[in-house]
């Protein structure tokens, strides 16, 4: 069952074999200082939280046990600790991706390409980090389950308390998830929008008598601009006045 993963590993990182070796790995730095791969072993040490923590997720699993190179278990995150290890701790001798994502892009490429769209949240710009979403040492990377998105939306209102609710009419979409409308890594779309403008909302308010929807006849106004600009569908997340949403 390994075999799959290990493969998997080399085509997530096989892109970056032509790149400039200072961009591929964000451990330059700690190399340059002499800083050698130690293994997960000597973390547990000092680090007994994240090391048992760390066996039951995501990422164990695509774990290289033999050899240690840069794949191997927590410095694939935390790049080459020999020195940490040696000062037994230290915070300019290691790689914290709460403050630098950069480790994470060596393997998920496309993600940094995906914070550098015009909508996006501010994880580049530190304002933000993957650990506020994920989790990285956790049992699931994806703290939400594959079957319910609600954890998704627990994960968002955390900060985004105004599209929490409970609103008296509440828009049924919201429930299945958050990113049932957003694209939370980044978007071409204002808002990190899955789609633009009504074509978002047409994905699934279009039936057989169009430009009917809902039982209100949309022919006129659709060509007057977006479903939730000004006048119409401004309450996009839920209403406590409009049962159409529109405030
Ligand atoms: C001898 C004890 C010791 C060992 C072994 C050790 N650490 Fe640490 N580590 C520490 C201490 C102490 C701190 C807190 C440093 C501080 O706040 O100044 C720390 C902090 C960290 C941090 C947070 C740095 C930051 O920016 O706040 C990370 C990440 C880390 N260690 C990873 C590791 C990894 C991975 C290993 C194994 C390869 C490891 N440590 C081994 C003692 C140790
Ligand atoms: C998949 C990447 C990844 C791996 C593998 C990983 N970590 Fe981390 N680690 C992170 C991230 C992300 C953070 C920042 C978490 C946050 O924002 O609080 C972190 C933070 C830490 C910290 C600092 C915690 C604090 O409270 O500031 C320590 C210590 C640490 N990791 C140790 C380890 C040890 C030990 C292992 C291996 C058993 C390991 N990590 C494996 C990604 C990883
Ligand atoms: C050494 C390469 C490597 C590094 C470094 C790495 N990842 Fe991963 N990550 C993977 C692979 C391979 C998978 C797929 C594993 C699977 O599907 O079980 C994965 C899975 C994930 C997933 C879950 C995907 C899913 O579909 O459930 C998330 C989220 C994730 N990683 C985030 C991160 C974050 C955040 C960091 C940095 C803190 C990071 N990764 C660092 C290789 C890596
Ligand atoms: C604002 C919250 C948020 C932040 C910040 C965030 N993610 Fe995600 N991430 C998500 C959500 C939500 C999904 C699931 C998307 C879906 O299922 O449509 C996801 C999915 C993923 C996946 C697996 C699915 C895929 O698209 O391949 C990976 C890998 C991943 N994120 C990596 C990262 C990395 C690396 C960072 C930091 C550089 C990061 N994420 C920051 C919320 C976030
Ligand atoms: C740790 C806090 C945090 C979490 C968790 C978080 N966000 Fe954000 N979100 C932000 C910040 C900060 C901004 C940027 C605000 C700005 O640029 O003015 C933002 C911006 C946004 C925007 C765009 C707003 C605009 O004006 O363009 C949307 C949409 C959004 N987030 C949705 C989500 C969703 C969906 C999730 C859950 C997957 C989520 N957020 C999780 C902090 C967070
Ligand atoms: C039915 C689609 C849909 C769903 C589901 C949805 N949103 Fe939105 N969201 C939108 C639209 C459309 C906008 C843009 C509204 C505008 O420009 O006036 C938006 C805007 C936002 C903004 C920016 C608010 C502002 O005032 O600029 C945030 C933050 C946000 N959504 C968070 C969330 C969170 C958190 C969830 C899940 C609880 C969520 N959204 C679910 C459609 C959706
Ligand atoms: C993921 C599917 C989905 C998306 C995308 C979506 N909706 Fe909905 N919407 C629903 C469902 C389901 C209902 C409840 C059943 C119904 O009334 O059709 C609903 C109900 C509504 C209602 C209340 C119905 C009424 O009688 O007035 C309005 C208004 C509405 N949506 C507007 C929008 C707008 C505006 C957008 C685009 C920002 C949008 N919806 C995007 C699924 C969706």
């Amino acid at each position: 069952m390994r075999y799959p993963f290990i493969l998997m590993l080399f085509l997530f990182c096989s892109p970056l074999l032509g790149e400039n070796p200072k961009d591929r790995f964000p451990f330059q730095s700690l190399d340059a200082k002499g800083a050698a791969f130690v293994g997960s072993e000597s973390c547990a040490a000092c680090h007994e939280k994240e090391a048992k923590e760390f066996l039951q997720s995501t990422h164990s699993r695509i774990d290289i046990p033999e050899g240690k190179s840069e794949v191997h278990g927590c410095e694939m995150c935390h790049g080459p600790a020999s020195l940490h290890v040696d000062k037994g701790g230290g915070t300019d001798n290691i790689v914290n991706p709460k403050t630098n994502p950069s480790s994470c892009f060596t393997c998920h490429t496309d993600k940094k390409f995906q914070f550098q769209l015009p909508s996006h949240h501010p994880v580049l710009e530190g304002k933000m980090s993957c650990s506020d979403c994920h989790s990285a040492h956790g049992a699931d990377v994806r703290p939400w389950s594959a079957t319910t998105l609600s954890g998704i939306n627990e994960a968002c209102l955390h900060c985004h308390k105004e599209q929490k609710g409970p609103f008296v009419w509440e828009h049924e979409a919201v429930r299945e998830g958050c990113t049932t409308c957003h694209q939370v890594h980044g978007s071409l779309h204002a808002k990190m929008l899955v789609a633009r403008d009504n074509m978002l909302c047409l994905r699934c308010h279009t039936q057989m008598n169009f430009p009917i929807i809902g039982r209100q006849g949309h022919g006129g106004r659709l060509p007057q601009g977006t479903c939730f600009s000004a006048g119409c569908h401004t309450a996009v997340h839920g209403s406590n006045f409009d049962d159409h949403l529109r405030y």
